[in-house]
């Protein structure tokens, strides 16, 4: 992991937070590189989640909302992590996962009383990371939710705004709203892409769990009661788009939830196996009931049942979740995509085998030489026609050895150089990043 954290920085993918006032732990930021691939992951997953799916349909929700939707969705009284704070040097840690380290297992899931019990009977194994001591508080729940003053210019003492503790919660804001303004009967669902912040006690392992993360989120609204087959069909879906997009599967697992988070009924999660953190969660599939809907109707007191068309029958609709970390889908890609090669003479390179849908860059186009302006010309020619239809890449620095190795490490799929050949016939070399093997091809092809 150390490595892909350094090539990530190293070629523009993600960088700390504010690094130039010494970094802001749980903060990243996607660089030119990054945001590419960010963008073409969010675009293959709303390709899959929504233009190909015939009864679903996309939003964007504002990010602040008033604040009573947090306390109806339950996030104000129970979304909460378990801090314990040494009574030495005062450290924070976040009970469930220093249990986790010395094998005991525990969950943000687990209740309060059950934490303390746990944390109780192994604390003496427990070693504070920062003095060694060994004398820790009791644990207390800490809630997750960052607070805000949108709209509050008076600084009285009123309710704050809260950032979104889950991006979905938007979705069942306008569920009515895309029923009444769409065609959409149940069964259907609404994808949104959205911002989550979560005061996270300890943010740790690089993009895994940061303080202010992106999450890709499906509600698909059902019958009571119909949740079986659909759970499994979306279930086996999600797996599915993982594969297509180049993950091996031998890198995903399932894992079913024992605790259930207060809005579930059923929870599984899609977990994949990071380099040196092992398998953890990229995505969650809860089944979450009518939970979310009763409770926006209890609290709003607005009418949010569904009238069947046909027969007239009211309901509450249940609904089933996919929600995914687009910062832990990002590190998955990479670190499944990552290859370390020997090529000729002991020589190594690092190479990025992302699928090429996913690729930052799809074409880099090189002139052979810099300082033959013919070849030059050629070259910003092909680049300027390929870049209308692809992102592309124009290199004329240093040898063409260096020049592939570059794009191998961000992962370009094609290189394409212009050569003294091409100014006698028009065609080009275009090398694969997977084999290195290298072909002739005319331009008229290639464009075409
Ligand atoms: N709406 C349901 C929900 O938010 P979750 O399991 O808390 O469920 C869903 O989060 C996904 O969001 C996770 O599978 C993970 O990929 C991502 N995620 C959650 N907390 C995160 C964090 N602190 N940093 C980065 N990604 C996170």
């Amino acid at each position: 992991m150390d490595e892909i954290i350094s090539l990530c920085k190293r070629r523009g993918f993600i960088y700390q937070g504010s690094e130039i006032y010494g970094g802001v732990a749980g903060l990243y930021d996607f660089g030119p590189y990054g945001v590419e691939l960010l963008n073409n992951i969010k675009k293959a997953w709303w390709r899959s989640s929504v233009q190909l799916k015939e009864n679903y349909v996309g939003l964007d929700s504002a990010m602040f909302k008033d604040p009573k939707v947090w306390h109806a969705s339950g996030h104000v009284s129970g979304f909460s992590d378990p801090l314990a704070e040494c009574k030495k040097c005062h450290i924070r840690i976040r009970v469930d996962k220093e249990l986790g380290k010395i094998g005991v297992h525990a969950d943000e899931k687990m209740s309060e009383a059950e934490l303390i019990g746990l944390f109780d009977d192994n604390k003496s194994k427990i070693k504070c990371s920062g003095c060694g001591a060994k004398d820790f508080t009791t644990p207390k729940m800490f809630n997750l939710l960052v607070q805000s003053n949108l709209g509050n210019f008076t600084n009285k003492d009123e309710e704050p705004v809260y950032l979104p503790g889950e991006a979905c919660q938007g979705i069942y804001l306008n569920y009515r709203n895309v029923l009444d303004t769409t065609r959409m009967k149940i069964p259907f669902g609404i994808a949104q892409i959205g911002k989550a912040f979560r005061n996270e006690i300890s943010p740790r392992n690089f993009l895994f769990r940061c303080r202010e993360f992106e999450q890709a989120d499906t509600q698909y609204f059902i019958r009571p009661n119909e949740n079986e087959q659909p759970y499994n069909e979306i279930k086996e879906d999600r797996w599915n788009w993982y594969v297509q997009y180049g993950i091996d599967e031998k890198n995903l697992r399932w894992h079913q939830h024992s605790h259930l988070v207060f809005y579930a009924k059923d929870a599984w999660d899609i977990e994949y196996n990071f380099p040196s953190y092992g398998f953890d969660e990229i995505e969650g599939i809860h089944d979450r009931t009518d939970y979310d809907l009763s409770q926006h109707m209890k609290h709003s007191g607005v009418d949010l049942n569904y009238t069947d068309p046909q027969t007239g029958e009211k309901f509450i609709p249940w609904i089933l979740e996919t929600s995914a970390g687009l910062g832990r889908m990002t590190l998955a890609f990479i670190s499944d995509a990552y290859t370390l090669e020997q090529v000729k003479d002991g020589e190594s390179r690092t190479v990025l085998k992302l699928h090429p849908d996913l690729a930052p860059i799809k074409y880099a186009i090189f002139p052979l030489l810099k300082n033959k302006p013919e070849l030059v010309k050629k070259a910003r020619e092909l680049y300027t026609k390929l870049s209308e239809k692809h992102m592309c890449e124009f290199d004329d620095n240093g040898n063409i050895g260096k020049r592939y190795r570059r794009q191998d490490e961000i992962g370009t799929p094609n290189c394409i150089v212009v050569d003294f050949t091409t100014l006698e016939d028009d065609t080009v070399t275009v090398r694969d990043r997977d084999t290195t093997k290298q072909i002739r091809v005319k331009i008229s092809d290639l464009v075409k």
